[in-house]
């Protein structure tokens, strides 16, 4: 296959192009990315001499491009988009510009092509705060922040275009993910590097809030999967089946660094903080994907990875990385 990858150059992205690139020795890649603060041309390294690679620099809203790269294509995934939920609580409008206009624009190019495949990298968190049981993929979309409302209208997009025009989309919906090459705004990333340091860790509210903690390999495998063995027209959930909260991530952490719990520092929460995402993964695992990384040999390498690659993050560690650290952390208010 020659696969459009758009967001190739983030943290799952970049995973994927590897993983493509090792596991498929026939495939091509094209990596379209706009190169936000997020997205970094160093997480191409491993892949960029290689001649079934190349890398576009340019955006997803950008008809022109994403037209003359979609001409060249047998399948698009598309990982693009902007990702962090508090940033979308401070800004929303970049996030429906990328993740939902962004997404047409390639569901438009993808409608007069003809693709064998369109899939769309989606997320746990349009399913929204989920109290008990696992959210199955025909479960309703109840998303709840600006980020996790982006990426359904996303989805909803693909559908439509699913529906109306014949495009062969799948879904994928991944849970909260980690590993190496991740932008330290996350709580994995943004933990360790600052227990580092001898930072506090920031824990929103009272740390009880529940993710489902998925190694980014893991996570990659099983959007090939969806890609190479999925029904067009169908939607894939992705997890670890874990649930850990705030708390149990910053003890993973310190305790792999050996740091003090006194890191540990309690701050205001996230405005409308989804509780808990769970999600019932076993249509995938149906067509031969498993998780393979527990969290807590996940945590070990990826500290290892961050200890021992510090000169991909201390760099991202600046300017406007700490305007928006100090603007989206605030101490919490002592009591009356
Ligand atoms: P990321 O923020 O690390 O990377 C996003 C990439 O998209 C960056 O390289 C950025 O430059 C690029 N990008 C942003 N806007 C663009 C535009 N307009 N045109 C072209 N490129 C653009 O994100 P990630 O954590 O790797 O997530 C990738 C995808 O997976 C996203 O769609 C996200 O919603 C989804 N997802 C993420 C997680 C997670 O825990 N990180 C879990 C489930 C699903
Ligand atoms: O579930 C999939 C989603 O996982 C993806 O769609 C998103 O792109 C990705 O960012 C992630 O969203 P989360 O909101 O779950 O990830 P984040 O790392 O921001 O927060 C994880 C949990 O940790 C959440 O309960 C909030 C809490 N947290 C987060 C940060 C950044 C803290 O306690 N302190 C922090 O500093």
């Amino acid at each position: 296959m020659r696969l459009l990858v758009a967001g190739g150059a983030g943290f799952i992205g970049s995973e994927f192009v590897r993983h493509t690139l090792s596991s498929h020795p026939d495939d091509s890649v094209v990596v379209l990315d706009k190169l936000t603060y997020a997205g970094n041309l160093r997480n191409l390294d491993p892949v960029a001499a290689s001649s079934r690679f190349r890398f576009v620099h340019g955006d997803i809203c950008d008809a022109r491009t994403v037209e003359t790269l979609a001409g060249e294509a047998d399948a698009i995934v598309n990982f693009a988009a902007e990702s962090h939920v508090d940033r979308s609580l401070e800004a929303p409008g970049q996030f429906i510009q990328t993740d939902v206009y962004g997404t047409f624009v390639l569901l438009d190019a993808a409608r007069r092509i003809g693709h064998s495949r369109f899939l769309q990298v989606s997320t746990d968190e349009v399913y929204g705060d989920v109290t008990e049981g696992r959210s199955a993929e025909g479960d309703p979309l109840r998303p709840r922040s600006p980020y996790s409302a982006s990426k359904a209208g996303g989805e909803m997009m693909a559908w439509a275009y699913r529906e109306s025009y014949g495009v062969p989309v799948i879904t994928t919906r991944g849970s909260n993910t980690y590993g190496p090459y991740q932008y330290p705004e996350k709580i994995i990333p943004l933990f360790i590097t600052n227990a580092l340091d001898d930072q506090p860790l920031p824990i929103y509210g009272d740390g009880n809030a529940v993710r489902d903690y998925l190694y980014v390999t893991d996570h990659a495998r099983g959007i090939d999967t969806a890609l190479r063995l999925g029904t067009p027209g169908e939607d894939y959930n992705i997890g670890y089946g874990g649930e850990t909260n705030g708390h149990e991530v910053a003890d993973l952490v310190l305790g792999a660094l050996g740091k003090p719990d006194s890191l540990k520092q309690h701050v205001r929460d996230r405005l409308g903080h989804d509780r808990r995402y769970a999600v019932d993964t076993r249509k995938l695992e149906g067509l031969g994907w498993e998780p393979d990384v527990p969290l807590a040999d996940g945590i070990k390498q990826t500290v290892e990875w961050y200890r021992q690659n510090q000169e991909w993050w201390r760099p991202l560690k600046s300017g406007e990385f700490w305007e928006f650290y100090s603007r989206n952390y605030k101490p919490l208010s002592p009591p009356p």
